[in-house]
Formats: C-alpha cells, structure tokens, sequence
C-alpha cells in the first residue's frame, strides 16, 4: 500500500505570494514518488492552492472549529472547508491543544469533518515520557476522547499520527528513536482494535511525526512501523520534502 506523507506547513510562509511559490516547487520535486501526498496549508491560502491546481496532492487543512454554524468570530466550519475542496484535516495537533483544544472539541471537529466528507489526521502524543510509563495510557485517553460516540464504520476513514511533543519542532530536546515510534505504534493499534476490532485497525494508517526528515525518514516508516509521516518543517523545503516522498515510495 501507498504510504501517506503530510506536509503541515503551520504558520508559513509569510506571503501569498511565497506559499504560492513554495507550492509550485513542491510539485515539482513530487515527480516520481507514488506516495500519497497531502499538503495542510493555512486558511488563507487553501484556495490559492487550489487554483495553482491540485494534481495528485491532497488538499489539506490545519485545523477546523468544533462548532457547525453561526456566531463563531473567526471561525471555520468543516462545510466551508468541504466547500473548497478540502479533503484532510488536521486535529489535535499539540500546538493547537495548548492553545485551547479540549478532548471534547476535538471529538467534534472529528464527527463534523466525517459528516462532510473530510479525512481527520487526529493528532495524539505525550508531552514527556516517564520510568513509570504513564505516557501510554495518557494516548489511549486522547484517543478515546476523540473516538468517543464515533461508530466502528466510520473509526476507518481516520488517520493518527503519532507526534511526541518533546520531539516537535526547533525547540525539540531530541528525536525520537524508531524503536519509541514502534513501541506506540502497537501500542495504538492496541487501543483502537479495543475500541473497535482487528479488522479496522488494519485499516487505519498510523503515521509518525515529530523532526523527522530525509536523514531518519526511511527508519520511521520501516523500522519504526508509522505508515507515514506528518511532516513540518521538511514541508516547507520543497526538496528535502521530495527526497522524503522519494524514500516513501521506495520502500516495499
Ligand atoms: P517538525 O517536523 O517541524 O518537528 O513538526 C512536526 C509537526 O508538528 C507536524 O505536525
């Protein structure tokens, strides 16, 4: 099966005219790779993508309101976003968490984003990791919250990437091994095939995220047993992200 490969792009870059840039180079240096190639781009610029046109890149958004409809300042539904063409979404990323994602919240968005024919990429991951292994069972809690009321047929169309938060960002304090990718990823498939059954959990990819870039790419996706990778800053390097997708469709 195709591995899937997300570029979160986050707050970047800091123009339209730059991300229009940015995107044209993207799809350039996708040429070859027969990954699954989805790009969460900010809000403001989803049509602008779009309109430089899509090819085989999925279009992708980086978050969603909770809410459907209504007195929502600076809101955005999941209609709006199926209205443009959006086919991902992001949920639950760690940045957004700590701004003010609540467990409950992002249930919704999740169930709004199934209700209109958007794929979530719900976002699970431990702030720390301790000697007692409590890390384990504060992602199953995450991912019961979201998967809450949601049913088994629809758990399906749901991607998870597994980000880590002490390994996001400039201010990681290390990467992490693919023996600790490895060790969640079974660990969720565990939760979710509790929640649902075995069948499903084959069906659903499970992603890493967290630094990774073309260096440990390759270990994250074999070793590390993540059916892809959630991707920010290689994102935003066109080249770096096409030697990822390049590593992705190499492997067997
Ligand atoms: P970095 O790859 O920049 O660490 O970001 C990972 C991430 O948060 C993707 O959603």
């Amino acid at each position: 099966m195709k591995k899937i490969i997300v570029g979160n792009w986050k707050m970047n870059p800091a123009s339209k005219k730059e991300a229009e840039k940015l995107f044209k180079e993207v799809k350039k240096n996708i040429v070859g790779s027969k990954a699954n190639i989805i790009v969460c781009a900010p809000f403001v610029y989803l049509e602008t993508l779009k309109k430089i046109g899509m090819g085989r890149i999925g279009l992708g958004s980086q978050n969603v309101s909770h809410l459907e409809s209504g007195a929502v300042t600076g809101g955005v539904s999941a209609s709006m976003l199926a209205s443009l063409g959006v086919k991902y979404c992001i949920v639950g990323h760690s940045e957004c968490r700590a701004l003010s994602d609540t467990d409950q919240q992002i249930n919704l968005k999740i169930k709004n984003l199934l209700k209109n024919k958007i794929t979530p990429i719900l976002c699970v991951g431990e702030r720390e990791r301790d000697e007692a292994h409590t890390y384990l069972q504060f992602v199953a809690n995450q991912i019961k919250y979201a998967f809450l009321d949601i049913p088994k047929s629809a758990i399906k169309n749901i991607i998870i990437a597994y980000e880590p938060v002490w390994a996001i960002g400039a201010s990681a304090t290390r990467t992490a091994t693919s023996e600790e990718a490895l060790e969640m990823n079974i660990f969720i498939k565990k939760v979710v095939s509790d929640i649902t059954d075995e069948k499903i959990v084959k069906e659903i990819p499970i992603l890493y995220g967290g630094s990774a870039d073309e260096s440990d790419a390759g270990n994250f996706m074999t070793l590390g047993g993540a059916f892809g990778l959630l991707l920010g800053r290689a994102s935003l390097d066109a080249k770096k992200f096409g030697k990822i997708l390049k590593i992705a469709s190499d492997i067997k």
